[in-house]
Formats: structure tokens, sequence, C-alpha cells
């Protein structure tokens, strides 16, 4: 008995050792062995949950999760790791109901409190999501983190800076994944609230205003959990077509099905023929025209993601470099071969540092997650010469909203009016301007507006 616990602890920890050493399928194999020889101990089916997981094999991970439950029906972690997998299996109604369990057990923990609230948020209780993501506050969970989502369950409730009660709420059929509870594992204990509490009503705090931008941990973890199906889930399932409706307002030529392959970057490599794949089933016709297509010296990617823009614009640029915060997003991009210098950061900070010049500078579907957009006006103001396009989207805001609104999909909308002033004290004309359908949501149309500014001339 004791040879068999002593074998099944050294199996324990020889499997911790080498999935620290990045060794799943050996770990996963010692858990097993350790559990043959003591079945049912918590701690080994906990760490085999985490092995299956991180294999990506979330059902099997919850296999083992619960039966550690059933031995220990009170294990904090255990409910918050069966929650995760329950979200990562697009179960959510189970997901809050384990965060419930926790929460009816530890009150103080901010990292479930902002689960909670993430998954009320994309039921459409916006209500019980806002209570939620104060009480993360109060318990020291990620702060930037719940005041972005705090402010945008708080604008579905018409409460916050803009409104956006008529929004869909983000579900999670169209949204894009909700950030992992990675991004936020800040968690902290400030003061006890009561088990399963909510927020009181004879409360009725002050609505918190919109961040000026999405932080920038929940950007790269949301598009680094992304990357692998962006592709297909954005361009096959929600319809997105922002490149090729910004390539069409620049003069480009739509690219026959197999015209992509055929990019070619300062490399000279092609680019893969999995980008010839990636197209939208629906684009607006474009009237033929014997006008040459433009050509630029140099254009500037910001937000470039995986990369569909690439091979849209290579064909017609000298180099073509490209700026993301998140490190997948940016390995896709890379492997189309078509980009000179791909950046890892921040747009911002980007455009005031670089020392780089380019004729044209394009954000596909990037403003989504910065609302104050001056600086990013002023910085690509800095990088581009005289004569220099400018060409991006943005999500329409609501009526009478003259600036910007953060939505219950966690995303920016912008005004009109807001961008045409942010264009014209920045030194750029608006050479076009379109309306359209950017994508859908929750089967609801989301409307945007397509914008080509080139900067003017100095003097
Ligand atoms: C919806 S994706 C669009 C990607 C690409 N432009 C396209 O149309 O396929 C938004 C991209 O913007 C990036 N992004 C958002 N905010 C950013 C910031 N402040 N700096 C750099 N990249 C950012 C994200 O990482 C993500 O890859």
């Amino acid at each position: 008995m004791s040879n068999s616990f002593e074998a099944a602890r050294a199996a324990f920890t020889e499997g911790v050792r080498l999935f620290e050493a990045g060794q799943l399928p050996q770990a996963e194999a010692l858990f097993l062995e350790s559990l043959r020889r003591v079945p049912a101990r918590p701690s080994t089916l906990a760490n085999l949950a985490l092995v299956r997981q991180r294999l990506g094999r979330p059902a099997e991970a919850l296999e083992a999760i619960e039966q550690a439950l059933q031995v220990q029906p009170d294990d904090v972690p255990a409910w918050f790791h069966r929650g995760q997998l329950l979200q990562q299996l697009q179960r959510p109604a189970d997901a809050l109901a384990a965060y419930e369990r926790l929460l009816a057990l530890d009150a103080t923990h901010g990292t479930a409190w902002m689960q909670r609230g993430s998954l009320l948020k994309d039921m459409g209780r916006f209500a019980e999501a806002a209570a939620s993501f104060r009480q993360a506050l109060a318990h020291g969970a990620d702060e930037e983190l719940n005041r972005y989502f705090l402010a945008s369950a708080e604008a579905a409730l018409g409460a916050g800076p803009g409104g956006g009660g008529s929004q869909p709420p983000a579900g999670p059929a169209d949204a894009e994944p909700a950030a992992a509870a990675g991004a936020a594992a800040n968690r902290g204990v400030a003061a006890v609230a009561a088990p399963g509490g909510g927020g009181s009503a004879h409360e009725a705090p002050p609505p918190a205003a919109a961040p000026a931008t999405a932080p920038r941990h929940y950007v790269q973890s949301l598009f680094d959990s992304y990357a692998e199906d962006f592709d297909q889930h954005l361009v096959g399932k929600l319809g997105y077509r922002t490149p090729w409706l910004l390539a069409q307002l620049l003069g480009l030529p739509a690219p026959a099905a197999s015209a992509a392959s055929a990019a070619s970057g300062p490399s000279g490599s092609p680019a893969t023929a999995t980008t010839a794949a990636i197209r939208p089933a629906t684009l607006p016709p474009t009237t033929p025209t014997t006008t040459p297509p433009p050509h630029w010296r140099s254009a500037l990617d910001l937000g470039c993601g995986t990369g569909l823009m690439g091979p849209l614009l290579a064909p017609h640029c000298g180099v073509l470099d490209g700026i993301d915060l998140s490190p997948l997003m940016l390995q896709k991009a890379r492997a189309l071969g078509c980009y000179r210098h791909l950046v890892h950061g921040d747009i911002v900070e980007h455009l005031r540092s670089t020392g780089d010049s380019h004729d044209l500078a394009v954000a596909a579907d990037v403003f989504v997650y910065i609302g104050e957009l001056q600086p990013v006006f002023e910085g690509v103001a800095r990088v581009l010469g005289p004569g220099g396009s400018f060409a991006f989207s943005v999500e329409v805001a609501g009526a009478g909203n003259e600036r910007y609104e953060l939505r219950p999909s966690s995303r920016y909308a912008h005004g009109e009016a807001y961008v045409r002033a942010l264009a014209a004290a920045a030194g750029f004309e608006v050479a076009a301007m379109e309306r359209t359908v950017l994508r859908h949501d929750q089967r609801h149309p989301i409307g945007g507006l397509l914008w080509r500014l080139v900067r003017r001339g100095v003097g």
C-alpha cells in the first residue's frame, strides 16, 4: 500500500516536471499511471484536467475535473477550472452555474465575478453583468479589463456614454471569443461581498466612463486565441469582407479567386494557397475602368492581423509593412510572405516612434478596439508624406453620438462627424466615404463607414 502510494507520488511529481517542460503526452501518461495506483486523488485529477486542456481535449479535461469535484465538492480552483472548460465547450449556462457555485464558496474571487459578468453580458443580461463587473473590481480583479467590460455592459443599459441599448448582445455564436481568463489572472481580495450577490439596487453607482481604448492585454489575448480560426470564422461564417471593400475603395482591381496566390512580397515569395481560398462570398460589383491601378512606394497595414489585406495590397506596393498586438496573428501574416517588416506592438506607439515613412496606411476593422482616434490620426499624419492615403473602416455609432461609443459587443463605434473633425485637424482631406454593412452579429447587420483620406500638401 505504502509502496503504491510512493509510486503514485513519484509518477505525479515526474508528471508535473514533464508538464512544466512542455512534454504534455508524457505528462498525461504519468498522471494516469499515478491515478491507477491511487485512484481519484483530486490534485492528480486537477493536473490531468490541465494537461488535457492544453492538449486541446476540453471534454476529457472536464471529465477529470468533475471526478475531482466528486471527491472534493468545495474545491474553489476546481470550480473555476470547470467554469473555464464549460466556456470553452460553448456551454455558457453551465459555465455560469459553475462560477455561481464557486462564488457561493468564495465571494471574494474577483476573476470568477469577471467571468460571470462576461457570460451574463453575452446573454444580454446587462444589469446583472454590470453588477458582476463591479464586484470583480471590488475584489481586485484586473481593473483595466473590468472597467472596459463594465462600460460596455452599461452602454447597453443606456446608462453609459453614448448609450447603445439597441445593439444586439455579443452572443457566443457570432462574437469573437471571450478573452481568456488568463488575460486577467490578477486575483486579489479587497472586501467581502454577499455570496451570490450581484450588487444592491439601492447603491445605483454612477455609470462607468468608456475607456479611450481596449486594454492591450485583452486585445492580445483575444486575438492570440482567435488566430488559428480567424480567417475561416470571420470570412467564412460572419461574412467579413472589409479588406476587400477597402481595396476597392483604394481603386484596386478585385483579385480573381486564384490571383491572391500570385501576390508576391519583397522577397518574391508567393502568398500561400490558403490565402487564395479565403474570399468573401459577396462583394459589390466594380465598375470596369481603364485607369491603371495605383502604386505605392511603401504601405503600412495597421492592425494587420493574419494579413488578409497583404495579398490585396502587395502587388501594388514597393514594400508592405504591418503592425499588430497579437504575436500569433503576426505569425499567420508572416507565413504569407508578402510583408517586409512585421512589428509586434501598439499602433500609436509605433506611429509615434518609427523612422519609416509611407505613402499608404490602412486599418481594416481595427478601430473597433480604439475609441479615441486622435493619437492614431496624428501618428498616421506623421508617417505619411503629402498626398499619402489613409484608408480604414469604423463601425458607425448610433444617431446622436458625435464621438465614439463602447458597445455591448465590447467594440467601439465612431460618429461620422467625429472622424471628419479628426481628419481635418490632422491635415487630411476626405477623398471618399462609403456606408456599408461590415458583417453580421447575431444575424444583425453591423453598419460601417469606409474612409479614404488624403494627406494635404504642406504649406
Ligand atoms: C479584427 S482584427 C482585423 C485584422 C486585419 N486588419 C483584417 O482585416 O483581417 C483586429 C486586429 O487589430 C489588432 N489591434 C487592435 N488594437 C491594436 C493596437 N492598439 N495596436 C496594434 N494592433 C491592434 C488586433 O490584434 C487584431 O489583429
